[in-house]
Protein backbone atom coordinates (compact mmCIF):
# COMPACT_ATOMS: atom_id res chain seq x y z
CA UNK A 1 0.00 0.00 0.00
CA UNK A 2 3.06 2.70 0.96
CA UNK A 3 6.05 3.66 -0.94
CA UNK A 4 8.20 4.33 1.30
CA UNK A 5 10.57 2.04 3.32
CA UNK A 6 9.59 0.55 6.54
CA UNK A 7 12.00 1.04 9.29
CA UNK A 8 10.72 -2.86 10.06
CA UNK A 9 7.97 -4.65 9.09
CA UNK A 10 6.86 -8.50 9.97
CA UNK A 11 4.45 -10.66 7.88
CA UNK A 12 1.88 -8.94 9.30
CA UNK A 13 2.55 -5.59 9.85
CA UNK A 14 4.87 -2.55 9.23
CA UNK A 15 6.42 0.58 11.10
CA UNK A 16 7.23 3.71 9.38
CA UNK A 17 9.52 6.49 10.06
CA UNK A 18 7.94 9.95 9.55
CA UNK A 19 5.61 12.56 10.01
CA UNK A 20 2.33 11.04 9.83
CA UNK A 21 0.49 13.17 7.92
CA UNK A 22 3.02 12.95 4.98
CA UNK A 23 2.91 9.32 5.09
CA UNK A 24 -1.02 8.96 5.66
CA UNK A 25 -1.32 10.76 1.76
CA UNK A 26 0.35 7.62 0.41
CA UNK A 27 -2.24 5.88 1.53
CA UNK A 28 -5.51 4.93 -0.74
CA UNK A 29 -9.02 6.04 -0.10
CA UNK A 30 -10.87 3.16 2.31
CA UNK A 31 -8.46 1.19 3.11
CA UNK A 32 -7.82 1.12 6.96
CA UNK A 33 -10.72 -0.94 9.06
CA UNK A 34 -9.12 0.87 12.47
CA UNK A 35 -7.05 3.66 13.81
CA UNK A 36 -6.41 3.55 17.14
CA UNK A 37 -3.91 5.92 19.19
CA UNK A 38 -2.62 8.52 21.07
CA UNK A 39 -1.27 11.86 20.66
CA UNK A 40 0.62 14.09 21.83
CA UNK A 41 -1.54 15.73 24.17
CA UNK A 42 -2.16 19.29 24.93
CA UNK A 43 -0.10 19.54 28.62
CA UNK A 44 1.04 22.73 29.56
CA UNK A 45 4.43 21.76 30.20
CA UNK A 46 6.10 21.18 26.90
CA UNK A 47 7.03 17.21 26.69
CA UNK A 48 10.07 15.41 24.95
CA UNK A 49 7.19 14.17 22.17
CA UNK A 50 5.95 17.38 20.95
CA UNK A 51 3.08 18.55 22.81
CA UNK A 52 1.25 21.48 21.32
CA UNK A 53 0.14 24.63 22.56
CA UNK A 54 -3.71 23.57 24.17
CA UNK A 55 -5.03 26.61 22.36
CA UNK A 56 -3.86 25.94 19.01
CA UNK A 57 -4.47 21.91 19.27
CA UNK A 58 -7.76 21.31 17.28
CA UNK A 59 -5.75 23.35 14.58
CA UNK A 60 -2.82 21.02 15.12
CA UNK A 61 -4.92 17.85 14.76
CA UNK A 62 -7.88 18.41 12.24
CA UNK A 63 -5.75 17.57 9.04
CA UNK A 64 -4.91 14.43 10.82
CA UNK A 65 -8.72 14.12 11.46
CA UNK A 66 -9.47 14.43 8.15
CA UNK A 67 -6.53 12.26 6.84
CA UNK A 68 -7.82 9.32 8.70
CA UNK A 69 -11.21 9.81 7.68
CA UNK A 70 -10.30 9.90 4.07
CA UNK A 71 -8.47 6.12 4.51
CA UNK A 72 -10.85 4.76 7.05
CA UNK A 73 -12.87 1.95 5.25
CA UNK A 74 -17.13 3.11 5.69
CA UNK A 75 -17.30 0.11 8.20
CA UNK A 76 -13.78 1.63 10.15
CA UNK A 77 -13.47 3.05 13.81
CA UNK A 78 -11.43 5.63 14.14
CA UNK A 79 -10.30 5.68 18.18
CA UNK A 80 -8.59 8.36 20.07
CA UNK A 81 -7.29 8.77 23.53
CA UNK A 82 -7.21 11.62 24.69
CA UNK A 83 -5.88 12.68 28.14
CA UNK A 84 -7.23 15.69 30.23
CA UNK A 85 -5.04 18.61 31.06
CA UNK A 86 -5.50 21.94 32.91
CA UNK A 87 -5.38 25.34 31.94
CA UNK A 88 -2.33 27.29 32.14
CA UNK A 89 -1.79 28.52 35.89
CA UNK A 90 -4.97 27.86 36.75
CA UNK A 91 -7.35 24.89 38.52
CA UNK A 92 -9.56 25.20 35.63
CA UNK A 93 -9.67 22.56 33.06
CA UNK A 94 -9.03 22.80 29.44
CA UNK A 95 -11.87 21.97 26.96
CA UNK A 96 -9.38 20.65 24.05
CA UNK A 97 -10.63 17.35 24.26
CA UNK A 98 -14.00 18.18 23.45
CA UNK A 99 -13.10 20.85 21.33
CA UNK A 100 -11.27 17.89 18.94
CA UNK A 101 -14.93 15.78 19.78
CA UNK A 102 -17.20 19.14 18.52
CA UNK A 103 -14.50 19.48 15.39
CA UNK A 104 -14.08 16.27 14.15
CA UNK A 105 -17.74 15.65 13.93
CA UNK A 106 -19.23 18.73 13.06
CA UNK A 107 -16.40 19.82 10.79
CA UNK A 108 -15.09 16.56 9.37
CA UNK A 109 -18.11 14.26 9.66
CA UNK A 110 -17.57 11.78 11.74
CA UNK A 111 -20.06 10.11 14.01
CA UNK A 112 -19.32 9.62 17.66
CA UNK A 113 -20.18 5.86 17.91
CA UNK A 114 -19.39 5.94 21.72
CA UNK A 115 -17.81 7.79 24.11
CA UNK A 116 -15.23 5.78 25.84
CA UNK A 117 -13.41 6.47 29.26
CA UNK A 118 -10.22 4.89 30.44
CA UNK A 119 -9.68 4.52 34.59
CA UNK A 120 -6.23 4.43 35.14
CA UNK A 121 -6.42 3.06 39.03
CA UNK A 122 -2.48 3.62 39.07
CA UNK A 123 -2.27 6.86 37.98
CA UNK A 124 -0.17 9.30 40.21
CA UNK A 125 -1.90 12.68 41.55
CA UNK A 126 -1.25 15.71 39.30
CA UNK A 127 -1.30 18.53 38.59
CA UNK A 128 0.95 18.99 42.01
CA UNK A 129 -0.12 22.36 42.54
CA UNK A 130 -3.64 21.86 42.83
CA UNK A 131 -4.12 18.48 43.97
CA UNK A 132 -1.17 17.70 46.42
CA UNK A 133 -0.15 20.56 47.65
CA UNK A 134 -3.20 22.88 47.53
CA UNK A 135 -5.56 20.20 47.97
CA UNK A 136 -7.96 21.97 45.91
CA UNK A 137 -8.56 19.29 43.23
CA UNK A 138 -9.25 15.09 43.12
CA UNK A 139 -6.54 13.26 40.89
CA UNK A 140 -7.44 13.05 37.16
CA UNK A 141 -7.27 9.42 36.49
CA UNK A 142 -9.32 9.12 33.40
CA UNK A 143 -8.03 9.76 30.06
CA UNK A 144 -11.22 10.28 27.16
CA UNK A 145 -11.18 7.92 24.38
CA UNK A 146 -13.20 8.78 21.49
CA UNK A 147 -14.93 6.19 19.12
CA UNK A 148 -15.86 7.96 15.90
CA UNK A 149 -17.00 6.22 12.98
CA UNK A 150 -17.91 7.12 9.36
CA UNK A 151 -21.21 5.48 9.52
CA UNK A 152 -23.75 4.92 11.89
CA UNK A 153 -23.04 1.42 12.01
CA UNK A 154 -19.60 0.78 12.06
CA UNK A 155 -18.30 -3.26 12.05
CA UNK A 156 -18.41 -3.96 15.90
CA UNK A 157 -18.88 -6.76 18.19
CA UNK A 158 -18.99 -6.54 22.11
CA UNK A 159 -19.43 -10.20 21.73
CA UNK A 160 -15.97 -10.38 21.44
CA UNK A 161 -14.72 -8.22 24.50
CA UNK A 162 -17.09 -9.90 27.36
CA UNK A 163 -15.68 -9.30 30.98
CA UNK A 164 -16.11 -12.28 33.49
CA UNK A 165 -19.79 -12.50 35.44
CA UNK A 166 -19.87 -10.77 38.73
CA UNK A 167 -20.06 -13.16 41.78
CA UNK A 168 -23.82 -12.20 41.87
CA UNK A 169 -24.57 -12.98 38.33
CA UNK A 170 -22.92 -16.17 38.47
CA UNK A 171 -25.33 -17.42 41.11
CA UNK A 172 -28.12 -16.28 39.32
CA UNK A 173 -27.11 -18.11 36.52
CA UNK A 174 -26.72 -21.23 38.31
CA UNK A 175 -30.39 -20.69 40.15
CA UNK A 176 -32.49 -18.17 38.13
CA UNK A 177 -35.65 -18.70 40.23
CA UNK A 178 -34.56 -18.14 43.57
CA UNK A 179 -33.08 -14.41 42.06
CA UNK A 180 -35.48 -13.20 39.94
CA UNK A 181 -39.31 -13.20 38.84
CA UNK A 182 -39.45 -12.30 34.91
CA UNK A 183 -41.52 -9.53 34.51
CA UNK A 184 -41.18 -6.18 32.55
CA UNK A 185 -39.32 -3.62 34.92
CA UNK A 186 -40.53 0.50 34.93
CA UNK A 187 -37.00 0.70 33.24
CA UNK A 188 -38.53 -0.70 30.25
CA UNK A 189 -35.99 -3.91 30.72
CA UNK A 190 -37.89 -7.47 29.96
CA UNK A 191 -36.24 -9.29 32.97
CA UNK A 192 -37.26 -12.58 30.91
CA UNK A 193 -36.26 -16.24 31.55
CA UNK A 194 -33.55 -15.32 29.38
CA UNK A 195 -32.11 -13.11 31.79
CA UNK A 196 -30.29 -16.19 33.69
CA UNK A 197 -28.89 -17.64 30.34
CA UNK A 198 -25.01 -17.70 30.57
CA UNK A 199 -23.58 -16.04 27.35
CA UNK A 200 -20.19 -16.50 28.34
CA UNK A 201 -19.87 -13.21 30.21
CA UNK A 202 -21.20 -9.59 30.67
CA UNK A 203 -21.29 -6.20 28.27
CA UNK A 204 -18.51 -4.62 28.73
CA UNK A 205 -19.07 -0.98 29.64
CA UNK A 206 -17.86 2.19 28.46
CA UNK A 207 -15.49 2.52 31.63
CA UNK A 208 -12.49 0.82 30.91
CA UNK A 209 -10.17 0.65 33.89
CA UNK A 210 -6.70 -0.49 33.44
CA UNK A 211 -3.71 0.27 34.91
CA UNK A 212 -0.63 1.58 33.41
CA UNK A 213 1.67 -0.45 34.56
CA UNK A 214 3.74 -2.26 32.48
CA UNK A 215 7.23 -4.21 34.05
CA UNK A 216 8.15 -7.23 33.16
CA UNK A 217 7.63 -6.60 29.10
CA UNK A 218 11.21 -7.12 27.16
CA UNK A 219 10.35 -3.67 25.90
CA UNK A 220 10.78 -2.48 29.31
CA UNK A 221 13.62 -5.03 30.15
CA UNK A 222 15.23 -4.26 26.98
CA UNK A 223 15.70 -0.42 27.18
CA UNK A 224 17.20 -0.87 31.06
CA UNK A 225 19.62 -3.06 29.72
CA UNK A 226 20.85 -1.37 26.52
CA UNK A 227 20.49 2.01 28.40
CA UNK A 228 17.87 3.48 26.25
CA UNK A 229 15.32 5.86 27.43
CA UNK A 230 11.62 4.16 27.37
CA UNK A 231 8.80 6.05 25.82
CA UNK A 232 7.34 8.26 28.31
CA UNK A 233 3.77 8.18 27.31
CA UNK A 234 3.00 4.60 26.69
CA UNK A 235 -0.99 3.30 26.88
CA UNK A 236 -1.10 -0.27 28.10
CA UNK A 237 -1.79 -2.95 25.59
CA UNK A 238 -5.29 -3.77 26.98
CA UNK A 239 -6.50 -0.39 25.63
CA UNK A 240 -5.94 -0.85 21.97
CA UNK A 241 -6.65 -4.60 22.28
CA UNK A 242 -9.73 -3.90 23.73
CA UNK A 243 -10.65 -1.62 20.59
CA UNK A 244 -9.11 -4.37 18.05
CA UNK A 245 -10.95 -7.21 19.31
CA UNK A 246 -14.39 -5.33 18.97
CA UNK A 247 -13.76 -3.46 16.08
CA UNK A 248 -11.67 -5.48 13.95
CA UNK A 249 -11.84 -9.43 12.42
CA UNK A 250 -8.34 -11.35 11.80
CA UNK A 251 -6.45 -10.10 9.00
CA UNK A 252 -8.16 -6.71 9.30
CA UNK A 253 -5.86 -3.64 9.53
CA UNK A 254 -4.98 -1.36 12.16
CA UNK A 255 -3.28 1.69 11.77
CA UNK A 256 -1.39 4.10 14.15
CA UNK A 257 -0.34 6.92 13.30
CA UNK A 258 1.58 8.32 16.95
CA UNK A 259 2.87 5.07 17.11
CA UNK A 260 5.13 5.98 19.66
CA UNK A 261 6.68 2.30 21.49
CA UNK A 262 4.64 0.54 18.97
CA UNK A 263 2.01 -0.80 21.60
CA UNK A 264 -0.80 -0.48 18.89
CA UNK A 265 1.16 -2.88 16.35
CA UNK A 266 1.92 -5.43 18.53
CA UNK A 267 -1.55 -5.98 20.06
CA UNK A 268 -2.51 -6.33 16.65
CA UNK A 269 0.15 -8.73 15.77
CA UNK A 270 -0.34 -10.68 19.07
CA UNK A 271 -4.01 -10.53 17.96
CA UNK A 272 -3.66 -11.57 14.50
CA UNK A 273 -4.52 -8.66 12.28
CA UNK A 274 -2.77 -6.50 9.94
CA UNK A 275 -0.58 -3.15 11.33
CA UNK A 276 0.89 -0.20 9.92
CA UNK A 277 2.33 2.16 12.29
CA UNK A 278 3.70 5.98 11.61
CA UNK A 279 6.11 7.76 14.07
CA UNK A 280 8.54 10.67 13.74
CA UNK A 281 10.50 9.74 16.39
CA UNK A 282 13.10 7.49 14.89
CA UNK A 283 14.58 6.33 18.44
CA UNK A 284 11.08 5.49 19.73
CA UNK A 285 10.21 2.99 16.88
CA UNK A 286 13.74 1.77 16.93
CA UNK A 287 13.66 0.46 20.46
CA UNK A 288 9.84 -0.42 19.61
CA UNK A 289 11.41 -3.39 17.78
CA UNK A 290 11.77 -5.43 21.21
CA UNK A 291 8.55 -5.91 21.81
CA UNK A 292 8.38 -8.01 18.94
CA UNK A 293 11.57 -10.11 19.92
CA UNK A 294 10.65 -11.50 23.11
CA UNK A 295 12.82 -13.82 25.16
CA UNK A 296 16.03 -12.55 22.77
CA UNK A 297 19.30 -11.41 24.68
CA UNK A 298 20.65 -8.05 24.58
CA UNK A 299 23.43 -8.28 22.43
CA UNK A 300 21.15 -9.97 19.74
CA UNK A 301 18.56 -6.55 20.10
CA UNK A 302 21.99 -4.33 20.06
CA UNK A 303 22.86 -5.77 16.76
CA UNK A 304 18.79 -5.17 15.85
CA UNK A 305 19.05 -1.83 16.68
CA UNK A 306 22.19 -1.25 14.40
CA UNK A 307 20.37 -2.24 11.65
CA UNK A 308 17.07 0.00 12.03
CA UNK A 309 19.95 3.10 12.14
CA UNK A 310 18.53 3.83 8.74
CA UNK A 311 15.09 5.09 8.30
CA UNK A 312 14.45 2.89 5.55
CA UNK A 313 15.95 -0.15 6.88
CA UNK A 314 13.50 -2.68 5.81
CA UNK A 315 13.97 -4.88 8.65
CA UNK A 316 12.17 -8.11 8.28
CA UNK A 317 11.34 -10.35 11.60
CA UNK A 318 10.50 -13.43 10.38
CA UNK A 319 9.30 -14.75 13.26
CA UNK A 320 8.06 -12.13 16.01
CA UNK A 321 7.56 -13.29 19.17
CA UNK A 322 4.59 -11.38 20.88
CA UNK A 323 3.50 -12.14 24.63
CA UNK A 324 0.31 -10.51 25.44
CA UNK A 325 -0.81 -10.54 28.68
CA UNK A 326 -2.87 -8.29 30.38
CA UNK A 327 -2.82 -10.11 33.64
CA UNK A 328 0.44 -9.83 34.56
CA UNK A 329 2.06 -10.91 37.65
CA UNK A 330 3.62 -7.30 38.40
CA UNK A 331 -0.43 -6.10 38.73
CA UNK A 332 -1.25 -5.82 42.58
CA UNK A 333 -4.42 -7.50 43.97
CA UNK A 334 -5.94 -4.23 44.33
CA UNK A 335 -5.26 -3.50 40.71
CA UNK A 336 -6.49 -6.74 39.03
CA UNK A 337 -9.76 -6.59 41.05
CA UNK A 338 -10.39 -3.28 39.84
CA UNK A 339 -10.01 -4.76 36.14
CA UNK A 340 -11.58 -7.71 36.71
CA UNK A 341 -15.02 -6.00 38.17
CA UNK A 342 -14.82 -3.44 35.51
CA UNK A 343 -13.01 -4.81 32.51
CA UNK A 344 -11.26 -7.92 31.58
CA UNK A 345 -10.76 -10.02 28.34
CA UNK A 346 -9.26 -13.38 27.38
CA UNK A 347 -5.92 -12.96 27.24
CA UNK A 348 -3.54 -14.13 24.18
CA UNK A 349 0.19 -15.68 24.60
CA UNK A 350 1.37 -16.39 21.70
C1 LIG B 1 1.37 9.74 23.28
S1 LIG B 1 2.66 9.17 22.24
C2 LIG B 1 2.05 7.62 21.66
C3 LIG B 1 2.48 6.48 22.55
C4 LIG B 1 2.01 5.12 22.08
N1 LIG B 1 0.57 4.97 22.17
C5 LIG B 1 2.67 4.03 22.88
O1 LIG B 1 1.97 3.25 23.57
O2 LIG B 1 3.90 3.96 22.88
C6 LIG B 1 2.52 10.19 20.82
C7 LIG B 1 3.60 9.94 19.77
O3 LIG B 1 3.29 10.72 18.60
C8 LIG B 1 4.52 11.04 17.96
N2 LIG B 1 4.25 12.11 17.00
C9 LIG B 1 4.05 13.43 17.26
N3 LIG B 1 3.79 14.10 16.11
C10 LIG B 1 3.82 13.18 15.10
C11 LIG B 1 3.63 13.24 13.70
N4 LIG B 1 3.33 14.40 13.08
N5 LIG B 1 3.75 12.11 12.96
C12 LIG B 1 4.04 10.92 13.58
N6 LIG B 1 4.23 10.79 14.91
C13 LIG B 1 4.12 11.91 15.67
C14 LIG B 1 5.45 11.38 19.13
O4 LIG B 1 6.80 11.28 18.76
C15 LIG B 1 5.01 10.37 20.19
O5 LIG B 1 5.86 9.23 20.19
Amino acid sequence: MMQSTPLYRTAKGEAYVGNSLELLAELPDNCIDLVMTSPPFALRRQKSYGNVEETEYVQWIKPFGQEVFRVLKESGSFVLDLGGAYRSGVPSRSLYNFRVLLAFCDEIGFQLAEDFYWFNPAKLPSPIEWVNKRKLRAKDSVNTVWWFSKTNFPKADVRKVLTPYSDRMKKLIQDPESFYTPKKRPSGHDISDAFGKDNGGAIPSNLLSIPNTESNSSYLRICKELGIERHPARFPSELPAFFIKMLTDEDDVVLDIFGGSNTTGFTAEALRRKWITFEINHDYLSSSVFRFLDGQSSATMQRVLDELSKNDANYFINKPTCALNPSNKAKSKAESKAQGELFAFGATVL
